[in-house]
């Protein structure tokens, strides 16, 4: 705690002499790429002559509804942007494809009422965390989400894709942190997201898919956080599942899986809560759960 008290400490005295040295200022073409940004999403206030830049500090786990983050620690350079956080702010524009002009941007968090789809602009940029959630998107995700292979957590959670999931994503190595709950995707589960060997949560809630849960989810190794709550699945839970030993959290309720619990649960070692309420599993309860204490 104390360690950590002096680390921020630290770390906002470093923002402060950089404040002092380098006057926050922005490099000039990156602010006209934020007005074009704040153009494209329906944003107005902006202009060139305010202080674009708010900060200087990522926020944690993209936890900020209003805010420009800056980088001015890039020796003899202006400030350069990496990071967007516009939550929550009645913006009813469409994604920015003038993103792409901002090339040191690493985290983008837009959760609005923003429609369209993910521009093709996009693949070119090396973000690290994205979120699109909460919006009113469309169409399918696209195949080319899965050229920005910088990406660690991808959330485009609560829109309106539709389609099945391109088996491109499964290009996606980095990525740890995967949500495409309450959308409208359909389809089985395309086995290219087996190379997704990072993974250590994944949500899947809230959509229309068809056929089993994947065996391939055996490749998931790291995965601590498995959630697919009426997520349309049928057939049996793979008994694979045993097989992901960091599993913590795991819900599969409200789909339509049937069978038997597998009986050889011995390798979730992990495991903290289990949700399979609402399906169609039939047969005894396994004794390693009443060993486990688990519910
Ligand atoms: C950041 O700057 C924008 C634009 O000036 C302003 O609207 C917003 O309130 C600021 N946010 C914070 C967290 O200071
Ligand atoms: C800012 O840029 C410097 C120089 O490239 C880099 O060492 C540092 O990690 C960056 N900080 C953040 C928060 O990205
Ligand atoms: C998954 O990995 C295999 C083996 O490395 C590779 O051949 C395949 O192209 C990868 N698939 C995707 C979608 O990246
Ligand atoms: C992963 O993403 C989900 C959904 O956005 C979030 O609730 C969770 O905190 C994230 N986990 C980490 C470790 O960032
Ligand atoms: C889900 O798919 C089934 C059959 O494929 C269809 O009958 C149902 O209307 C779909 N539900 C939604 C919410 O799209
Ligand atoms: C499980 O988690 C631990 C620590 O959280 C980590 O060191 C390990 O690499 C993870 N993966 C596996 C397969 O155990
Ligand atoms: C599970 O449901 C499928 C149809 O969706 C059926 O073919 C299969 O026999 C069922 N399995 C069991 C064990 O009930």
């Amino acid at each position: 705690m104390s360690s950590l008290l002096v680390l921020m400490l630290l770390m906002f005295c470093m923002g402060a002499i950089n404040l002092e040295a380098q006057d926050l200022s922005l490099a000039p073409d990156e602010v006209e790429a934020l007005l074009e940004v704040a153009t494209q999403l329906g944003k107005k206030g902006w202009n060139r002559n305010m202080k674009l830049c708010n900060d200087t500090i990522l926020p944690p786990k993209l936890e900020a509804d209003n805010k420009v983050v800056c980088n001015c620690s890039f020796p003899g350079e202006p400030c350069h942007v990496i990071g967007i956080y516009l939550k929550r702010q009645d913006l009813d524009g469409t994604l920015p494809k003038a993103i792409e002009k901002l090339p040191h941007l690493k985290h983008l968090s837009l959760a609005n009422y923003l429609s369209g789809n993910i521009p093709p602009e996009w693949a070119n940029t090396k973000l690290e965390t994205l979120s699109v959630g909460v919006n009113r998107l469309t169409g399918k995700i696209p195949s080319y989400l899965g050229r920005i292979t910088t990406l660690s957590y991808l959330n485009i959670q609560d829109n309106m894709f539709s389609g099945t999931v391109p088996p491109e994503l499964g290009g996606l190595v980095n990525l740890e942190n995967l949500t495409l709950s309450g959308n409208y995707l359909t389809g089985e589960l395309p086995p290219a997201l087996t190379n997704l060997t990072g993974l250590k949560e994944l949500r899947l809630s809230g959509n229309n898919f068809t056929g089993r849960i994947p065996d391939f989810i055996r490749s998931w190794k790291q995965l601590d956080t498995l959630e697919i709550q009426a997520g349309g699945f049928t057939g049996p839970i793979p008994s694979s599942i045993s097989l992901l030993t960091n599993l913590t959290d795991l819900d599969l309720s409200f789909n339509r899986l049937n069978g038997s619990l597998p009986t050889n649960y011995d390798g979730l070692k992990s495991l903290e809560k289990m949700y399979l309420t609402r399906n169609m599993l039939t047969g005894p309860i396994p004794d390693w759960i009443d060993k486990r204490d688990t519910r």
